[in-house]
């Protein structure tokens, strides 16, 4: 049985030591191991001190997201064998805290994530049964709806790292998301906060964010949200 060697960099701010890289050699037990298989093979057989995060194993809580091989990739849902090497370098999101190797401080993500109130906002009452939609309206949804808050965009994006204060890709998109739904009531109010000095115009256009595990698109929505804007000015009120 071959095995692939895992380069991981580990880092403990209570140590005392900088951040290194640790090599750990993982038998390829079966052709669909995935990056994280590996990381719990580490933990379980050889370094029960080593961190990382995961939960779902199924790429929809978002919280495996790292750097592998040089993309922002969900461990959960990447197989070694698709990375086309047996040696792969592993390393915690970029631009955001180290707690313990591999696990970062999310609260500056979730600080934005919050601030774009990321939940339907109704305009009326609400109905005696649900609130209907009709499938036009449902599909304009279709590729701004599976974001799984992993962060691979916020840590990608470099606006974000020298803007504290700056929304950043996900929470934008959440706006577009929002802003794109027939039932919601707070269109308005939702795009005069994308038009706030830290929204949608600190965007660089970099592109960096277009690194989504889910394949949604950020500088998307950001030109979508984008254009909302211009046409209000151009056109006065409305969404
Ligand atoms: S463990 Fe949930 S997305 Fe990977």
């Amino acid at each position: 049985m071959a095995d692939a060697t895992f380069k991981i960099l580990r880092f403990d701010p209570d140590s005392g030591k900088g951040p290194y890289f640790q090599a750990f050699r993982v038998p390829l037990e079966n052709k669909g191991l995935t990056v994280l298989d590996g990381l719990n093979h580490i933990l379980e057989n050889i370094d029960g001190s080593l961190a990382f995060r995961s939960s779902c194993r199924a790429a929809v809580c978002g919280s495996c997201a790292m750097h592998i091989n040089g993309k922002h990739r969900l461990a959960c849902n990447t197989q070694v064998s698709s990375l086309n090497t047996q040696s792969i370098t592993i390393r915690p999101l970029a631009h955001l805290e180290v707690e313990k190797d591999l696990c970062v401080n999310m609260d500056q993500f979730w600080e934005k994530y919050e601030l774009v109130r990321p939940y339907l906002v109704p305009g009326s009452p609400p109905p005696e049964k649900e609130r209907i939609q009709s499938q036009e309206d449902r599909e304009e949804l279709n590729v701004v709806i599976d974001c799984i808050q992993c962060g691979c965009c916020y840590s990608a994006c470099p606006v974000t790292l020298s803007s504290k204060e700056y929304l950043g890709p996900a929470a934008l998109l959440k706006i577009d998301r929002f802003v794109s739904d027939s039932r919601d009531g707070a269109h308005v109010q939702r795009i005069e906060q994308a038009d706030g000095p830290y929204g949608v115009w600190r965007c660089h256009n970099v592109f960096a964010c277009q690194c989504c595990p889910k394949e949604l698109d950020p500088p998307r929505s950001i030109a979508h949200v984008k254009r909302r804007l211009m046409r209000r000015r151009l056109l006065g009120g409305g969404k």
